[in-house]
């Protein structure tokens, strides 16, 4: 194991795109971010130093910080937000884990331009599970703004209205030459004729799942969220803001220049978002003038195909790498997520829009919630998060009114240490434009079951995959259905859980566990470092 020492300094630079130049909150000047790279068991400080007008904090997604939830990152969760001209560094060390993960701004929307890969090598001498590939290339899928994202947010917000839509989508940083002014930001592959890669694939997008295909290639899936899986081949893959993917791509079709293309899934018939970003795989030797062949996506609503895909998706389950899935349950939970409407003088109609857990619209607090977890602080927050919703009611057939009546609160949901939980998170048809990526922080859970329609306690857990279910840290809870994850409560602290679709997480659709301590050694938080921004 070795120590990994990173600088990453917030800064402000101009950048181009679609015709349009603006500032842009960055790290060290880049867009996307720096690459971390690592090794498992490796120690990690990353010192950051905000140098823009921003307060800021960053998250390692994914990475489980056990015990050391002061490096996790959300702000006013685990720690409060880093000030212009203050700096913090985030110590952690990476146990247990392996594979492609990312880091974000967790403040504001900030995170359309704060973002960049996480690779974790297995530890020396450990092979992949999988042939090793001849190279590897990171793939990190996003969204760009023409105007200046906060802004645009804050006016929205004002009037209670969404803000506007991105105006375009990119691979790593770049829209590709669909959209306009875009022929020189485009993100080209190069490849040799035979050789295998390792497609390293990130959603970073604010508010879109994406289908992402390969022209005349077919992908070989063999991890999601740095879990190796069961590999399987597609012609496509689909992937939700906060997940990653690593395919496998040989390049054996005749020596050309082939698109990669990503573009929205929408399981809705409102508006059809058909914008592609577009990268290029070339083979060497091939001229840049050579007219690229365009890979054919699953159609926008195309639902059957997510259904299937994400069946096939499944835990590698070796001896080495088992699927640790609980199967007793000492603790059930049930959430509707919902959308209500709240107060608010100077919106139109005298309302905005709120989104919920079991009627609970999450209000963020002013301490960081894991300062006063740990040092006791009263008034912050209520540990008094429902296991259930208020009323059961047909939650995917029922008219627009049955979880209209929000209530607005910092509530939490205090979990023993150690002990097995599972949350069957339920839609209820109320926000239909697409499905919810639910990320948890701290954790992997496995996706048991989901299906559409309303859960049913007594026949669907009966149908659960408890042998080789997919683990991973963000899932997709389709439109209209639900989806069952269970987990093992073994890291203490405060951990958020929320949408991964900004839009949602900004209208409350969040909230926190507080996983109490253990009593046997090493089974406690960790005491905060002495550099923990103040609040
Ligand atoms: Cu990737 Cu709480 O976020």
């Amino acid at each position: 194991a070795a120590l990994k020492t990173y600088q990453f300094n917030i800064e402000v630079k101009n950048v181009s795109r679609l015709c349009h130049a603006k500032p842009i909150v960055t790290v060290n000047g880049m867009f996307p971010g720096p690459t971390i790279y690592i090794r498992e068991g490796d120690r990690v400080r990353i010192n950051v130093t905000n140098n823009a007008q921003y307060n800021i904090s960053i998250h390692w997604h994914g990475l489980k910080q056990f015990r050391n939830g002061w490096a996790d990152g959300p702000a006013y969760i685990t720690q409060c937000p880093v000030q212009p001209g203050n700096r913090y560094t985030y110590d952690f060390n990476v146990t247990g884990q392996r594979g492609t993960l990312w880091w974000h701004a967790h403040i504001l929307w900030l995170r359309a331009t704060v973002y960049g890969a996480i690779v974790i090598m297995p530890k020396q001498g450990t092979p992949f599970p999988f042939p090793q590939p001849d190279g590897e290339t990171n793939l990190i899928l996003g969204e760009w703004w023409n105007n200046d994202v906060e802004q645009a947010v804050k006016q929205a917000d004002k009037l209670g209205l969404p803000p506007p839509m991105s105006d375009a989508h990119t691979i790593n940083g770049k829209p590709g030459p669909l959209f306009p002014c875009s022929e020189k930001h485009t993100f080209v592959m190069e490849v040799k004729s035979g050789k295998t890669y390792l497609l390293r694939i990130i959603n970073a997008a604010l508010n879109d799942e994406l289908f992402f295909a390969i022209a005349g290639h077919n992908m070989t899936v063999v991890e999601i969220d740095a879990v190796y899986t069961k590999p399987f081949t597609t012609q496509a893959i689909l992937i939700a803001p906060g997940q990653t993917t690593n395919v496998l791509v040989k390049a054996d079709k005749a020596a050309n220049r082939y698109f990669m293309a990503a573009r929205p899934f929408m399981d809705a018939p409102v508006p059809v978002d058909n914008r592609t970003a577009t990268a290029i795989l070339q083979y060497e030797g091939i001229p840049n003038t050579v007219l690229p062949l365009l890979p054919q996506l699953p159609a926008p609503n195309d639902t059957e195909f997510a259904m299937a895909y994400n069946e096939k998706l499944r835990s590698l389950n070796t001896p080495q790498f088992p699927a640790n899935v609980p199967l007793t349950v000492d603790r059930h939970l049930f959430y509707t997520i919902g959308l209500g409407r709240n107060q608010c003088p100077t919106c139109l109609n005298d309302t905005r829009f709120t989104a919920s857990l079991n009627n609970i619209t999450f209000v963020m607090p002013k301490t960081a919630l894991l300062q006063a977890h740990y040092f006791n602080v009263k008034g912050v927050f209520r540990a008094d998060f429902p296991d259930q919703p208020p009323t059961p009611f047909n939650y995917t057939g029922a008219p627009l009114t049955a979880n209209l009546g929000t209530s607005l609160g910092t509530r939490l949901s205090k979990i023993s240490f150690n002990s097995t939980v599972e949350l069957v998170l339920q839609d209820t048809n109320l926000l239909t434009v697409e499905s919810h990526p639910f990320h948890l922080h701290g954790y992997n859970f496995f996706v048991v079951g989901t299906g559409v329609g309303n859960f049913d306690p007594k026949k669907d857990p009966a149908k659960y995959n408890l042998v080789d279910p997919p683990e991973r840290n963000t899932v997709g809870v389709p439109t209209g259905g639900w989806t069952a994850i269970r987990f093992r409560a073994d890291n203490p602290g405060v951990w958020f859980m929320h949408c991964h679709l900004e839009l949602h997480t900004s209208w409350g659709l969040k909230m926190a566990f507080v996983v109490e301590d253990g009593k046997g050694p090493q089974q406690s938080v960790l005491p905060p470092p002495k550099d923990l921004p103040p609040c």
